[in-house]
């Protein structure tokens, strides 16, 4: 908790150390926008940061930036290895810096969670394959070699270098939910007996190298900031202890902003939550918040997953549970949610789960559902038209079956 402010709520402006200041205490988690066809981001990405930025709240980060479009998260998800596209990215950081908004790059390199009509062959840290649910969608990994890591390292560094040259205030770097970073940190996933795998001091030593890296090649004053799983909740996944050793070594090393989520695609935590007791605080990781407070010292957290009203808002900034509000889904049916949780005008935001009510399809298909359905909202406010929060699931599963022949056609 900030000295300054004992008893902060969601309008408190927020100092990080490197002396930006933060004119709320709202957060946008990043969503992939999927509006970058051929991973060139357009007009359509950017109106939609227009509207984000006019909306209030004080950072929104971009949704997962691949640092090599050889492997991409998605057809449509943005990427940014090389400056061929900045003076788009220029524009976007003119849409999303307007009005006091901070505007931060989430940098992301997906390993094994690649549809497998994207890529053929994902890499991971080692063969493990996703469970026996998701070989339908994604097929095994290659283990990667030595080289290949370091050029991921390398990659990160540059694609931080590329969003600093367009203005972008600094870069989030992405070990949560199953990809890449979160696969060498997951014993279950990384089975390395190299420098790259084993103890936690080498399976954390990628998401390590790739801080400095980041900082070797970025200006002092550039934001870089972690978003790591408070857990994967999986049977011999990364757990909460060595995730408080990872948040402790990383804001000993100088990160500005930590962010926690949890879970991945073999157990979506980040999307509905998993215990019963951090339902009742309504946000999915209040409980470790408390933990991580005690090793990271000053550097500033944000917990995201579940908050939708004011006052487990407030309850939670000014109890020191975390110092910034993450929401990612009310920004997509609101996105001046900010605004009108600051002036007082909104109190509580809905966002009921998307299902179709069969069970067979919702049991099997919820997840993919949701994405789709917020992802469809994006898409309007990116084309200028408000929200549509009675989009019916019908339709949203009418669109993944189409979009799954398209893409099959190519
Ligand atoms: C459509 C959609 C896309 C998402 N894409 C990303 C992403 O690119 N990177 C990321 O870290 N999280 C992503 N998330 C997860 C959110 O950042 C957030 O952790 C999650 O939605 C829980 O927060 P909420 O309950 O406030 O929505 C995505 C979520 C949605 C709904």
């Amino acid at each position: 908790m900030n000295p300054s402010n004992p008893t902060p709520n969601i309008s408190t402006p927020l100092t990080l150390s490197n002396g930006v200041v933060l004119k709320n205490r709202l957060y946008k988690a990043a969503m992939d926008e999927q509006l970058a066809p051929n991973n060139t981001p357009g007009q359509v990405l950017v109106r939609l940061y227009d509207t984000w930025a006019k909306g209030g709240a004080a950072v929104l980060v971009t949704g997962h930036v691949m640092i090599d479009r050889r492997f991409s998260a998605n057809f449509d998800t943005t990427a940014v290895d090389d400056e061929r596209d900045l003076p788009i990215l220029q524009a976007w950081v003119q849409a999303g810096t307007q009005n006091g908004t901070k505007l931060l790059m989430q940098l992301n390199h997906p390993g094994k969670q690649i549809p497998k009509n994207v890529n053929k062959q994902p890499v991971a840290p080692s063969a493990v394959p996703l469970s026996k649910e998701l070989s339908a969608l994604f097929n095994p990994p290659r283990a990667l070699s030595e080289d290949e890591i370091l050029d991921i390292i390398r990659r990160f560094g540059q694609s931080a270098k590329i969003a600093e040259k367009a203005g972008f205030s600094g870069v989030q770097i992405h070990a949560a939910h199953g990809y890449l970073l979160s696969q060498f940190l997951s014993p279950h996933h990384n089975r390395r007996t190299d420098n790259w795998g084993g103890s936690l001091e080498n399976r954390m030593r990628i998401l390590v190298e790739i801080y400095h890296e980041i900082r070797r090649q970025t200006s002092d004053g550039f934001i870089v900031a972690l978003k790591l799983n408070s857990a994967d909740f999986q049977k011999g996944g990364f757990g909460e202890d060595e995730s408080v050793q990872v948040l402790a070594k990383m804001a000993a090393l100088g990160v500005d902003l930590l962010e926690i989520s949890g879970g991945n695609y073999e157990s979506p935590a980040m999307m509905e939550g998993v215990k019963d007791s951090t339902k009742k605080r309504e946000a999915y990781f209040l409980d470790y918040a408390d933990k991580a407070r005690a090793v990271i010292g000053d550097v500033p957290l944000v917990i995201t997953g579940g908050f939708r009203s004011m006052a487990a808002m407030n309850e939670a900034l000014s109890g020191g549970s975390t110092d910034m509000i993450g929401m990612a889904k009310p920004y997509a049916v609101m996105p001046d949610v900010a605004d009108k949780l600051t002036s007082g005008s909104l109190t509580h935001i809905a966002t009921p789960p998307v299902r179709t009510g069969i069970k067979a399809i919702d049991k099997r298909l919820g997840g993919l559902l949701e994405i789709y359905w917020y992802t469809k909202q994006l898409h309007l406010l990116g084309q200028g038209k408000p929200a549509n929060p009675n989009y019916s699931a019908y339709k949203t599963l009418w669109g993944i079956v189409k979009d799954g022949v398209r893409r099959e056609r190519g």
